[in-house]
């Protein structure tokens, strides 16, 4: 009995360490905005699509948008909640955030609260049950801070490596390994894991054959997460880009922006090897700068139009890394005769240089890992002959 007893603790202890957590991502195709879904409230839930960010410090959504508010409460201005946020404010003893919002050059400004958030949780790929943060601390923006989102979404989830963000409170409360990883959908839902152990995206599986990953180290900074790019290829010819360039990952930006110097050398470097390929330059397509006449392009498989390679070099552990961009995530098509190099020039001195976007990160698995400090990517899925949707839109 005691053995029993001991056993089914120490058999628990295993589960709650190795317990991860699976949201669904949708992405919005006329924005190109990736969300997912939170019940917010500890009684009457509400279910909220959260555009997903990786530069938010702290969840902000507009609080008009939930159904019942019994269990929303506010955070007062010497609690430890809201010392904990840094840069906090304060307004008549209520806590206050401010912080940039995505895609705008504007702030929101939001009351601090706290509630219950509920979200689904798996295992092996199935939806098992719901995990719920029982006191979950986020911000109220008002509905004008809405503008410019996705209709469907009410706010915006903070995935950023601060300790206020909707993952660190998840991984903190229920004490498993900081961890997240999305696999952002090209069509329909994707999957967005907090503390994954294993990831079954078929074919792949838990044991004889798992997702391949190449690992870079990963930089935080205070606006979010950076790799190191240290080179970029084209079809395997290096391009002459200066040095080593700190390049940010984001979940809000469409096409990588590039800044003017590296922008010119890739799309000089891809437009020659387009046309060894047969492939002929076309008048641009705004806001695209360098376009090619769609029909000129041999054939397609899983990983779209026969393009040119791109790959950006990366330290890894042993020396540079590869990782590798197809026509699916290279060119995007804007009409039946025209595709374009899906890049934007982002000018002579952007904040930065490099920002790596949503067309190029959609079905790659990516998992940042407190940890080790480490950003792993997989191969392309769609050279596995998968992507990342588990259902069609
Ligand atoms: C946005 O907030 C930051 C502080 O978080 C502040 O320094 C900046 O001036 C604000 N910008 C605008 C446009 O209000
Ligand atoms: C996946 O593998 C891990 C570690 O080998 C194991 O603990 C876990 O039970 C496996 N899960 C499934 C669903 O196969
Ligand atoms: C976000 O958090 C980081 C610390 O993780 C901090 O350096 C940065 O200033 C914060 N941003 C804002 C707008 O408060
Ligand atoms: C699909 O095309 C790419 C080049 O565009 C190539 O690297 C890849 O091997 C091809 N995959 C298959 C399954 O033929």
């Amino acid at each position: 009995m005691g053995t029993l007893c001991f056993l089914s603790i120490f058999t628990a202890m295993i589960l709650t360490s190795q317990a991860q957590y699976l949201l669904p991502i949708t992405k919005d195709e006329p924005t190109k905005q990736f969300y997912t879904t939170l019940e917010i409230g500890n009684y009457v839930k509400s279910p909220l699509y959260l555009l997903l960010d990786l530069g938010t410090n702290l969840t902000w959504l507009s609080c008009h948008k939930l159904q019942y508010l019994e269990s929303l409460h506010t955070v007062a201005c010497d609690s430890v909640s809201c010392e904990a946020i840094p840069g906090n404010g304060c307004n008549k003893n209520s806590c206050l955030y401010q912080q940039p919002k995505p895609l705008s050059s504007q702030n929101v400004t939001g009351r601090v609260v706290q509630d219950g958030a509920s979200f689904s949780t798996t295992e092996g790929g199935n939806f098992l049950s719901q995990a719920t943060l029982r006191i979950f601390t986020f911000s109220c923006a008002g509905d004008n801070d809405l503008q410019g989102l996705a209709p469907p979404v009410a706010g915006v989830l903070s995935l950023s490596p601060g300790s206020s963000s909707f993952t660190k409170q998840v991984t903190s409360e229920f004490d498993v390994i900081p961890k997240l990883a999305l696999c952002l959908p090209s069509y329909g839902t994707g999957r967005f894991y907090v503390a994954g152990v294993y990831y079954i995206i078929p074919p792949f599986d838990n044991s004889t054959n798992p997702i391949p990953k190449t690992s870079t180290p990963m930089v935080i900074d205070s606006r979010g997460y950076q790799i190191i790019v240290m080179s970029m290829y084209v079809d395997g010819t290096p391009l002459t880009i200066l040095g080593q360039v700190a390049t940010r990952l984001s979940t809000v930006v469409p096409y990588t922006v590039l800044q003017t110097d590296i922008y010119n050398a890739l799309a000089q470097s891809f437009t020659l090897k387009a046309e060894e390929m047969g492939i002929s330059k076309v008048t641009s397509f705004a806001p695209f700068k360098d376009c090619f006449d769609a029909r000129n392009v041999a054939g397609k498989n899983m990983t779209g139009p026969n393009v040119p390679e791109i790959e950006f070099g990366l330290p890894g552990n042993t020396g540079e890394v590869k990782w590798g961009f197809y026509g699916a995530n290279t060119v995007v098509k804007v009409s039946e005769m025209v595709m374009c190099l899906a890049f934007y020039d982002g000018g002579q001195n952007p904040e930065d240089w490099i920002v790596i976007g949503t067309h190029q990160l959609q079905d790659y698995l990516l998992e940042f890992d407190f940890s080790t400090s480490t950003f792993s990517f997989s191969d392309s899925l769609l050279l596995h002959d998968t992507t990342c949707s588990t259902r069609p839109s």
